[in-house]
C-alpha cells in the first residue's frame, strides 16, 4: 500500500519523495508526540506534588506511604506495552528498508574521499549525482574505497553506511519527480561537508532518454569480463571444474561447500572476499593457491568482476541436471589436505597488473 494519499508535509522537513518517507515521518512524529506527552505528564505531576506536599511547618514529619500494588503494576505494564509497540513498529520498518527487493533496478555506488560515484547497470557513470526513475524500485549496492561514508537522501528517508571492505545495500521507490539533496552522513575527513550531490527523480521515459544520452562505458559485466581475462582468472577457473580453481559458471546465489566442511552462500561479499583474500574460505577440493588481488584491483573493478561472475551462464559440458563433479563432493577428504592458510601461493601469476583495458579505469578525479 502506498500511503502517499495521506501525505502530511511538515514544515522544515524534507519533502517526502519515496515509499518510506511517509511511514518514517509518522513513526518519528509518534515518538516525538509520545516523548512530549510524558515530558508534560511527568513535569506537571512533579510540579503538582512539589506544591501539594511542600513542608508546611518546621520539624514537620511526613506521613509514611507504603507501596501501592495496582499503581506499580500499571506503571510497569503500560510503559512495557508502549516500548514493545515502538520496538515492533521500528523493527517492521527496518526490516522493510533493509530487505533487498526483488526485480529492482541495480545501481552500484562507490564512496571515496570526497565524492560519490555511481554506475548504472548498462555502464553509465555519474559523479555526485544519481538519476533514478519515478515509481521503480531502485537498489543501491555500495562500498567505499577508503573510510566509512554514509549515503543519505533525506527526501527518501534512507541512510546507509558505506563501508570499506564490504557491500551494503539500500533501496527505495521514488514517488515524486524532482531534485533532492544527497549527503554524506558520516564524518570522513576535511571535505566531508563537501561530499554532497543531487538525486534526480525522473519519469521513466525521461530516465530512459537520460540513460541514452550519457556516454556509455561497457556494462559492468562486460568490463568485468575483460578484467577477468586480463587478470588471468580464466586460466584457473575453468569450465567444468577442470582447472586449479572451481568453475564459476552459475554459482551466484548457490551454496558452496568449503574445505572446512561449512557451507557459504555465494554472494557479492563472498566473491569479493575470495578475490581479495582467497585463503579465507577455500572451496572443498581445492588447494589454497590463489594469490590475492588486494591492491591490484579497485573496488569498482572488483564490483565489475562480480557482475561478470553473476552473468556467467551454465558451462558447456555441465548439463543442468548433471551432478557437479569433484569440487562439489564434500564427503571425500580434501585431496590437498594441508590447506593451511599459511600455504602461501608459490606460483603467483607474473604480476597480474590490472591491465586496464582501453580506458576502463574509473576516472580518478
Ligand atoms: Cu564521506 Cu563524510
Amino acid at each position: 500500500m502506498n500511503p502517499s494519499s495521506f501525505l502530511i508535509q511538515i514544515p522544515f522537513f524534507p519533502e517526502q519523495a519515496s515509499n518510506f518517507a511517509f511511514e518514517v515521518d509518522l513513526f518519528y512524529l509518534f515518538l516525538t508526540a509520545l516523548t512530549g506527552f510524558f515530558t508534560i505528564l511527568i513535569g506537571a505531576a512533579g510540579l503538582y506534588f512539589l506544591i501539594k506536599y511542600r513542608r508546611r511547618s518546621k520539624g514537620e514529619v511526613p506521613e509514611q506511604i507504603e507501596g501501592h500494588l495496582q499503581l506499580e503494576i500499571a506503571w510497569t505494564l503500560i510503559p512495557f506495552a508502549i516500548s514493545m509497540f515502538i520496538f515492533a513498529w521500528g523493527a517492521k520498518l527496518y526490516y522493510q528498508m533493509y530487505t533487498d527487493p526483488k526485480d529492482a533496478l541495480e545501481i552500484f555506488i562507490t564512496g571515496k574521499q570526497w565524492m560519490w560515484r555511481a554506475q548504472h547497470s548498462d555502464g553509465q557513470r555519474e559523479i555526485n549525482e544519481l538519476h533514478v526513475p519515478l515509481g521503480r524500485r531502485v537498489k543501491l549496492t555500495m562500498t567505499s574505497e577508503d573510510v566509512i561514508h554514509s549515503y543519505y537522501i533525506p527526501a527518501f528517508r534512507t541512510k546507509t553506511d558505506v563501508v570499506p571492505g564490504r557491500y551494503t545495500t539500500s533501496w527505495f521507490t521514488p514517488t515524486k519527480a524532482g531534485e533532492y539533496h544527497l549527503f554524506c552522513a558520516e564524518y570522513c575527513g576535511t571535505q566531508h561537508s563537501g561530499m554532497i550531490g543531487k538525486v534526480f527523480v525522473m519519469d521513466y521515459p525521461d530516465y530512459q532518454a537520460w540513460l541514452r544520452g550519457v556516454p556509455r562505458d561497457k556494462s559492468p559485466a562486460e568490463a568485468g569480463k575483460q578484467f577477468f581475462t586480463s587478470l588471468a582468472c580464466n586460466n584457473c577457473h575453468l569450465d567444468g571444474n577442470t582447472g586449479r580453481g572451481p568453475s564459476l559458471h552459475e554459482i551466484f546465489g548457490k551454496d558452496v561447500k568449503l574445505a572446512n566442511g561449512s557451507t557459504v552462500k555465494v554472494d557479492e561479499t563472498y566473491l569479493r572476499e575470495s578475490i581479495l583474500n582467497p585463503g579465507a574460505k577455500i572451496v572443498g577440493g581445492y588447494a589454497n593457491d590463489m594469490p590475492t588481488f588486494q591492491g591490484l584491483v579497485t573496488e569498482e573493478q572488483v564490483a565489475m568482476i562480480i557482475q561478470y561472475i553473476k552473468s556467467i551462464g551454465p558451462g558447456q559440458g555441465e548439463a543442468a541436471t548433471a551432478p557437479r563433479p569433484a569440487a562439489a563432493a564434500p564427503s571425500t577428504a580434501t585431496p590437498a589436505s594441508p590447506v593451511a592458510p599459511a600455504a602461501q601461493p608459490a606460483g603467483r601469476p607474473a604480476s597480474p597488473k590490472p591491465a586496464a583495458p582501453q580506458g576502463e579505469q574509473p576516472k580518478q578525479n
